[in-house]
């Protein structure tokens, strides 16, 4: 089987950290988002895998062509002159997608949940029509795709980010269809969801799954770092053998094997920390997120921050609110940042008191 995955958005909401690496490239649980997607298909017999690209191509795939060797998986790039949003990168696709008859997965690559796709596949292939899309309840649903089904997963409306509640059922951005969707799609900037969606509910062709288990957008930071409460927390079920314990571990924290932890340091509820980091004594780390290389001295405090590569943060920092430095900033001595979001290559010098952007 064959799926396509859209990686072709900028990023700009998970700004600074997009500054650096495409946001399919960002480090979600040690791992890039695109891999657990990759990964997941993989495990569900898709041999061929098209990403959707449009913007920093080249990066993605000198970073992606040796993991796909590793998992057995064909990687086809599939690049647009100009972006073509989520519907026209099935059209320029088309070749790939139409090879065979079989149904094919088309996944948006911000977001992460216990992929079901054998589930999606059989409840698709039970119902015999065009397309089917997973979804899932969520509290803000304005911020989505708002659907609206009958018992048996009939669609009857699609709202893309509905100014007025309909429902709390969004779009999950996972969905199966039949190589007969082509013939709705042309060769342009379109959008799947505006533009493909509403027309197919109207034709009956369009069927709803629920999603069991957690489900999450981490495309914002706050977002980002309450997928990773919810993916370690399901870690914790499914392999409680990948997450750290010991001393000064408090609830569910993953540490790459490379990191080097200091004495007397608290970290968790809710952490992850990446390959070559280094903790220095006594520090304290809640809900965050520690991205590749990056040097934490001591007794810096930190709850809910995502820490880019590379960066440094100095002794006795405070920092909270949804900070996010991006790569290689460094954080002076005894500072407190509350909600900062730091551009790359910035060192700062004074306390942010308040959320704002540091460029
Ligand atoms: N190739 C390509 N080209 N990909 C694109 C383009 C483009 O021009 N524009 C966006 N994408 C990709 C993004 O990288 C992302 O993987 C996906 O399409 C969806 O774009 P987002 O910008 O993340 O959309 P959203 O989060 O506001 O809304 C979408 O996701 C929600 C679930 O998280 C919609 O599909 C909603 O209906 C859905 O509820
Ligand atoms: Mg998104």
């Amino acid at each position: 089987m064959r799926a396509l995955i859209l990686v072709g958005g900028y990023g700009t909401r998970l700004r600074p950290l997009t500054l650096s690496r495409p946001k399919p490239l960002v480090e979600f649980a040690n791992k890039p988002m695109l891999l657990h997607q990759i990964e997941a298909l993989v495990q569900t017999n898709v041999t061929e895998v098209i990403l959707a690209v449009s913007y920093r191509a080249q990066q993605m795939e000198e970073e992606l062509v040796h993991e796909a060797k590793k998992l057995g998986v064909r990687l086809i790039f599939s690049h647009e002159p100009e972006p073509l949003g989520t519907a026209g990168p099935l059209a320029l696709a088309r070749e790939y997608l139409c090879a065979s008859d079989d149904p094919f997965f088309v996944l948006n690559s911000d977001i992460i949940c216990d992929f079901p796709f054998k589930q999606l596949l059989e409840f698709h292939e039970n119902h015999g029509k065009e397309g089917t899309i997973i979804v899932t309840k969520v509290e803000e649903p304005s911020k989505y795709g708002v659907v609206v089904y009958k018992e048996d997963g009939k669609i009857e409306s699609f709202v893309e980010k509905p100014q007025e509640f309909i429902s709390n059922k969004i779009n999950a951005g996972m969905y199966i269809f039949n190589p007969s969707i082509l013939n709705r799609i042309e060769l342009k900037p379109t959008s799947i969801e505006k533009e493909v969606f509403p027309s197919m509910a109207q034709d009956g062709e369009l069927y709803a799954m629920e999603l069991p288990g957690f489900w999450m957008d981490v495309g914002q930071p706050k977002d980002f770092l309450t997928g990773m409460s919810m993916y370690l927390a399901s870690l914790r079920q499914k392999h409680p053998e990948q997450l750290h314990s010991g001393p000064g571990i408090v609830g569910n924290v993953l540490i790459d094997a490379t990191a080097t932890i200091g004495k007397d340091c608290r970290i968790g509820p809710n952490v992850t920390i990446g390959p070559g980091v280094t903790l220095a004594d006594g520090c304290c780390i809640k809900r965050s997120t520690i991205l590749k290389a990056a040097v934490i001295k001591e007794h810096a405090w930190l709850d809910g921050c995502i820490v880019g590569w590379r960066s440094v943060v100095g002794r006795w920092v405070r920092m909270e609110g949804t900070t996010v430095l991006g790569e290689d900033v460094i954080v002076k001595d005894e500072l407190y940042i509350n909600g900062g979001q730091v551009l790359p290559h910035k060192s700062i010098s004074t306390s942010v008191p308040e959320p704002q952007i540091i460029m």
